[in-house]
């Protein structure tokens, strides 16, 4: 039995963790094996309730849990706010930081099904199947921060050690001997010292793994290329806030920042959560797209090693997307609600699993 900790959050964000417990509870059905969840909270829902976005209950319950699922933070309430306490998104850099979960991978690939929604032209996103590893638990996030005695001057230090470099680029390296051995590392090291050190780094573990083939290209002309030819990425890897950027940069390919799941790979567990934020507007409606929840729900359930059920995950997405079982971003005209869209992916995870048995 695995322990999952699921974190909802705020706006949509209990909405759409719901149904991706639906469908993980389905895929465990299906294939037999169980499921234990958990819940803590983080973000605006803890300030209200611990007067902090990360309580300390949370961070025991993550330590203690062999995966997390989180929904998404923030609320306009807090927007402005000065007192880290009163700010959602520390929960969630917070949490990133103590569980040390320095590798985000962010898959960005087309459904066929879908490819009208992307204001590019097919013809450019034809192809697309690429991966983003931000590095997230170190740089400009993460360095000092603050003012000057007269308040007239800001500061944001970025650093990185060789160490934060290799672990992230240890993992990306591997998924480029996975898949076709093509690592590309964006930086700007023709003007930052931390983007020099990157490019020494990655460049000596190249001999590691003397298959792939090592490529750079300045963030600047990397994020023109990832609209004008977005199919020559396989995988790219980042530091923090270049993978920021990057990574919503790219779920214009899609179509739909909502089709968006990402994994954060720590020391000891791993985080799950959609790309997209907390879509306050669309809180309680039934409205919102739960797919990149349910995508990240799959990738949990391939960290965890169960790899049959992940897939089958992916595959009922695909057909909720072929047969228009999808929320209004997608379908405006006739949208199914959050709830059928999960209680649709679920059904079919199980019916599919049914299917491969006989
Ligand atoms: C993301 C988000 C966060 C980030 C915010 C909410 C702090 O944009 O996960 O991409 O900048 O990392
Ligand atoms: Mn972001």
């Amino acid at each position: 039995m695995k322990n999952i900790l699921v974190l909802p959050g705020d706006g949509i964000g209990p909405e759409i963790t719901t149904e991706a417990i639906k469908v993980m509870n389905a895929a465990a059905d299906a294939y037999g094996f169980t499921l234990n969840f958990d819940f803590a909270r983080i973000g605006a829902s803890a300030i209200y309730k611990d007067g902090n976005p990360l309580p300390d209950e949370t961070v025991e319950k993550a330590e203690r849990a062999d995966a997390i699922l989180l929904g998404a933070v923030g609320l306009p309430e807090f927007d402005g706010e000065k007192d880290p306490n009163r700010r959602p998104e520390m929960g969630l850099l917070g949490i990133r930081k103590k569980m040390q979960l320095y590798c985000n991978i962010r898959p960005v690939k087309t459904y066929e099904a879908i490819k009208h929604l992307s204001p590019l032209k097919e013809e450019i996103i034809n192809g697309t199947d690429f991966v983003i590893f931000r590095e997230l638990t170190g740089g400009i996030y993460f360095g000092n921060k603050g003012r000057s005695a007269d308040g007239q001057t800001a500061y944001d230090d970025c650093s990185y050690s060789v160490h934060e470099i290799q672990r992230i680029a240890q993992l990306a390296y591997e998924e480029a001997m996975r898949r076709d051995k093509k690592l590309l590392l964006a930086d700007k090291a023709n003007v930052l010292e931390t983007s020099r050190l990157w490019r020494e780094t990655v460049t000596a573990m190249n001999k590691n793994y003397p298959e792939v083939k090592l490529d750079y290209q300045y963030i600047d002309n990397a994020a023109m290329q990832v609209v004008l030819r977005p199919s020559q990425f396989s995988v790219i890897v980042t530091e923090n806030m270049f993978g920021d950027i990057l990574s919503d940069e790219a779920s214009v390919i899609i179509g739909s920042l909502g089709m968006l799941p990402s994994a954060s790979y720590g020391i000891k567990t791993a985080l799950f959560e959609p790309s997209h934020g907390s879509y306050p507007q669309a809180a309680g409606k039934n409205i919102a797209n739960p797919m990149a929840t349910i995508l990240s729900a799959a990738l949990l359930l391939q960290y965890l090693g169960f790899n049959d059920a992940a897939k089958a995950i992916e595959n009922a997405v695909d057909q909720a997307l072929t047969q228009k079982v999808c929320t209004m971003d997608i379908n405006p005209g006739k949208p199914s609600s959050t709830s059928a869209v999960g209680d649709f992916i679920a059904q079919t995870v199980k019916a599919n699993a049914k299917i491969a048995v006989h």
